[in-house]
Parts: structure tokens; C-alpha cells; sequence
């Protein structure tokens, strides 16, 4: 009897073993939005905060995805820069200012900034924050991690990507949920080609998800990207049968999942924006703008040198013995 229940909450019997991150994230001051300079190309959304309905193609026209490399790479590139900042002591606030600079050193606007009242210019999400976080006058902790969302607009077109980086000395069950979920973001990542189907990307997550014993959250799913932030297409990083749709050459989209240590159950803080796992413990994320060609694939949020955030940053899956 008691045999049969261990073996019954096998999962829960892991989780439990999960310590909660201490001391929680609570919010800090957030500072006045950034400005951007007149000369550079505001979208629709700059002033008014609202994107309105999302009305674009599925399908890039050649010179859209002419653009989306160039915003892509730009995105890449900004994201790395920000990680060479990543350190403890360094606030959340400083890294927005960093991105938001070196957005608009490269002629480019900051994608978050204003997107349905969105405070400031980029996105960062510390320890059991899943995403959405707002950069504030916290000072990163030893021991936390760090996802930074960059999306940048240029050339009429956005650029998402974003990665959970390792601020100074981290415990190997948070080194582990970041290392497995860039793992599970390129094995959804691998099913991309045309014909596939949207669901095949989620499997893919799921499963690897659930073979390192980590949560998948449902409330926010990778989306269409191009002239508009998010445009129609829905990707969920976990299975759903309905997501039938099937790939065709052309789609821009992103693949960002969010796992978990413990429970992917969520609430949001009462800025209406940072989402925190409701258990506490640790969440990584990490995202990348692709697009389907001919022969599968295409990052399109990789540096001009070839290289990306993740590939610098991200610790490595590291061996289990026995
Ligand atoms: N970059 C996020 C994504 O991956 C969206 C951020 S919306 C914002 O979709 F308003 F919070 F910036
Ligand atoms: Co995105
Ligand atoms: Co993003």
C-alpha cells in the first residue's frame, strides 16, 4: 500500500525535494520609460500602447524576410551584448538601459516599450519569474538566474529572441532547468519544416520536458512575428491536439518555452505583467524568431557572426552517472 503510493506520486515525491527560490523576487521601483530619439521608425503601437487586431500574412514576403534577418541578427546581437553585463549587484533597471541604448545605437526601437503599456524596453524575468518581468532597481543575487527578452523593431519588422543566463555561482538544480530547457526549445525547434505541424513542436518540448521532470507552461505559447510583434499564429510548447496547423515555407515564428522545477501553475503580480510560478520555485525560458524554408529551418535571431546568447551562455547538459 504504501509502495503502490510512493510510486503513484513519483513526481510529486521530485518535486518536493526541490527547495523554493529564497528569498522570493518581490518588485522594486520601476523607473520612467525610456525615450527614443525622433529619427528613429516608431511602430504603430509607439504612442498609443495598442497593437490593435493582428492582421498580417502568415507567409514573409522575400523582402519582409530580407528584413527579419537583418532584425533578427540585430536582436541577437543586442541580447548578447546585455549578457556581458550580466553580474551580481547589477540592477534589473541598469540591464533595461543597456538593451534600450544599444537598440537605438543600431537605429533600431525597442519592441516592448509601450506594447500595450508595457513600461520599459526590455524584459527581464529573474529566478521564479516566468517572463514578463519589469526591470526595476533590484540588484541581482548571487545565485540567480536571468532571462532577458529582447525583441527589436526595425525595417518595418521585429526580431524576439531571449535567454536565461547564470548570474555568478548557481545551484545545480537551477543549472539544470536552464541547461534542459535550451535543449527542449532546439528539440521543438528540429521538428520545423514545411509540412510539419504546429503540435510536433510542442511534443517535442513536452516530451523533453517531462524526461527531466520539468513543468511546461500553458498561459503563454510562442507566436507569429514580422510586421507586427505578435501576429496570428499560436505555438504552444506542449502538446495540444487542435494545434493542426500545418507549416509552410514563408512563416515567421518564435519558440519560447517556459519550464519549470516544480509546478508551471502561475498568477500574476498586481502589475498586470509579471507572471511567477504560484509554487516559487525556478523557471527558465529561453526564444528564438525562425523561419520555415525549403529545407526545414532557419534561425533568424543569430548574430552576424553566426554565433547566439545561448550558445555563449547557457551552462551545457551535464552528464547523470548511474
Ligand atoms: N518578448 C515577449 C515575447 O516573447 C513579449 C514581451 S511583450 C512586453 O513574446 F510587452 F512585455 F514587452
Ligand atoms: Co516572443
Ligand atoms: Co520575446
Amino acid at each position: 500500500m504504501a509502495k503502490r503510493k510512493r510510486k503513484r506520486h513519483l513526481f510529486a515525491d521530485h518535486v518536493a525535494a526541490i527547495p523554493v527560490s529564497e528569498p522570493p523576487v518581490r518588485p522594486g521601483i520601476v523607473g520612467l520609460s525610456r525615450t527614443v530619439p525622433s529619427t528613429i521608425v516608431r511602430p504603430p503601437y509607439a504612442d498609443s500602447g495598442d497593437p490593435g487586431p493582428a492582421v498580417s500574412s502568415l507567409v514573409r514576403t522575400p523582402a519582409e524576410l530580407d528584413a527579419m534577418r537583418r532584425a533578427g541578427a540585430m536582436a541577437a546581437e543586442v541580447l548578447i551584448h546585455a549578457g556581458q553585463f550580466v553580474e551580481p549587484g547589477i540592477t534589473t533597471d541598469r540591464l533595461d538601459q543597456i538593451v534600450h541604448d544599444e537598440t537605438i545605437r543600431r537605429g533600431a526601437y525597442p519592441s516592448p516599450l509601450n506594447y500595450r503599456g508595457f513600461p520599459k524596453s526590455v524584459c527581464t524575468s529573474v529566478n521564479e519569474i516566468i517572463c514578463h518581468g519589469i526591470p526595476d532597481s533590484r540588484p541581482l543575487a548571487d545565485g540567480d538566474i536571468i532571462n532577458i527578452d529582447v525583441t527589436v523593431y526595425v525595417d518595418g519588422v521585429h526580431g524576439d529572441n531571449s535567454c536565461t543566463f547564470l548570474v555568478g555561482d548557481v545551484d545545480e538544480h537551477s543549472r539544470r532547468l536552464v541547461a534542459e530547457t535550451y535543449v527542449a526549445m532546439m528539440e521543438g525547434i528540429r521538428t520545423v519544416r514545411p509540412g510539419s505541424k504546429v503540435n510536433d513542436i510542442g511534443r517535442a518540448i513536452e516530451r523533453h520536458a517531462r524526461a527531466h521532470h520539468l513543468g511546461v507552461v500553458k498561459e503563454f505559447i510562442g507566436h507569429g512575428v514580422g510586421t507586427e510583434f505578435h501576429s496570428d499564429l499560436q505555438i504552444p510548447h506542449y502538446f495540444d491536439p487542435r494545434a493542426r496547423a500545418v507549416l509552410e515555407e514563408g512563416m515567421t515564428f518564435t519558440v519560447e518555452p517556459m519550464l519549470t522545477l516544480g509546478s508551471p501553475s502561475l498568477f500574476l503580480w498586481n502589475d498586470e505583467w509579471t507572471a511567477a510560478t504560484q509554487d516559487g520555485r525556478r523557471t527558465a525560458q529561453f526564444e528564438h524568431t525562425l523561419v520555415v524554408t525549403p529545407q526545414g529551418h532557419e534561425l533568424l535571431t543569430v548574430a552576424s557572426d553566426g554565433t547566439t546568447a545561448a550558445e555563449l551562455y547557457a551552462p551545457k547538459p551535464e552528464k547523470v552517472s548511474s
